[in-house]
């Protein structure tokens, strides 16, 4: 049975999809079975291995035209997969609205190739609608991308919220498997100081494997590529074999706390101010659950 591990970040351009395309690509290279599922209607994971999801993909999976088996297709590493997805998938927040099962979904549908994976990876829209709600729902693990910027701090605390309400409400087995820093520019002091504190706050929960700036990274997916393919030897691509043997050792090793884990109030000066926004995230993250994927799926579509 496979572990599924889910990027989640409201705010775009983190490196949620760059994260789940080469960590999953370091993972099938260390000889796991990795799925890479494209959860998100801009598609940027899809296209960022070189492949194109029109017609056979995630939108048609979730309408019930094609089983979760018929969309998997092979990439160029050897033992990674993709579930693609297309701008289709944007309909379906919509479609879903209907449903009973809207948000347990996706769960449902990869149940049936779990047992053939080691690691399912879903990549979510820039959002907290009901497309991440079924990432989420579906996912044991949840893996938080974030740049080294003061307003990631800000996000944070509404993406803990989150989890949290997920964790109360429908699924109490989600795990916050870890923050993953990206984009770390060492030469500027607010990037040091972000790590600093989350690293002080969350402990061993940030992966100590940080993710740096690298022009690489960011010319791979105009090649339908994963880094490990484009250039192996620069830094990014080193990073992500780095901090992909890091989550194995963590998911195969000792467990991850429960983000219920995460009660304490946050001290330190940027992130206490960060974290004022925590009773507002709440509500609004509450909204979002109680109000129904009607109000998710606008949330989706507003911010992207
Ligand atoms: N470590 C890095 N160094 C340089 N560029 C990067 C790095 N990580 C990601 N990028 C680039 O930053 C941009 C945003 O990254 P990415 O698409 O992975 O973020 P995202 O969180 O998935 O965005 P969205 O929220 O829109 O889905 C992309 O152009 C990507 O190539
Ligand atoms: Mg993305």
């Amino acid at each position: 049975m496979a572990r599924t591990i889910v990027f989640v970040n409201q705010k775009g351009g983190v490196g949620k999809t760059t994260t789940a395309i080469n960590l999953g690509a370091y993972l099938a290279i260390a000889g796991k079975r990795t799925l890479l599922v494209d959860f998100d209607p801009q598609a940027n994971l899809t296209s960022g291995v070189g492949a194109s999801g029109g017609g056979r993909g995630i939108y048609e999976v979730l309408s019930g035209t094609l089983r979760p088996r018929d969309a998997l297709m092979t990439t160029k590493v050897d033992g990674l997969s993709l579930i693609p997805s297309s701008i289709d998938l944007s309909g379906a927040t919509v479609e879903l609205v209907d449903r009973d099962d809207r948000n347990i979904y996706l769960k449902r549908l990869l149940s049936e190739v779990a047992d053939d994976f080691d690691y399912i990876l879903i990549d979510c829209p820039p959002s907290l609608g009901v497309l991440t709600l079924n990432g989420l729902m579906a996912a044991d693990e949840v893996l938080i991308p974030m740049q080294c910027e003061y307003f990631a701090l800000e996000g944070l605390s509404l993406i803990l919220n989150t989890v949290s309400l997920v964790q109360k409400s429908m699924n109490p087995k989600l795990k916050i498997g870890g923050i993953i820093f990206t984009m770390y520019d060492s030469r500027t002091k607010l990037a040091q100081d972000v790590v600093q504190q989350v690293t002080e706050y969350f402990k061993d929960r940030v992966f100590r494997t940080i993710v740096p700036r690298n022009v690489r990274l960011s010319e791979a997916p105009s090649h339908g590529l994963p880094v490990a393919l484009y250039d192996p030897t620069c830094i990014g691509a080193k990073s992500y074999e780095a901090l992909a043997k890091e989550l194995i050792a963590r998911v195969e090793g000792v467990g991850a706390k429960t983000a219920r884990e995460d009660g304490a109030p946050v001290q330190g000066s940027l992130f206490a101010k960060a974290s004022r926004i925590d009773s507002e995230g709440l509500a609004k993250a509450s909204r979002i659950d109680s109000e129904g994927p009607a109000k998710a799926s606008r949330a989706e579509s507003k911010d992207r």
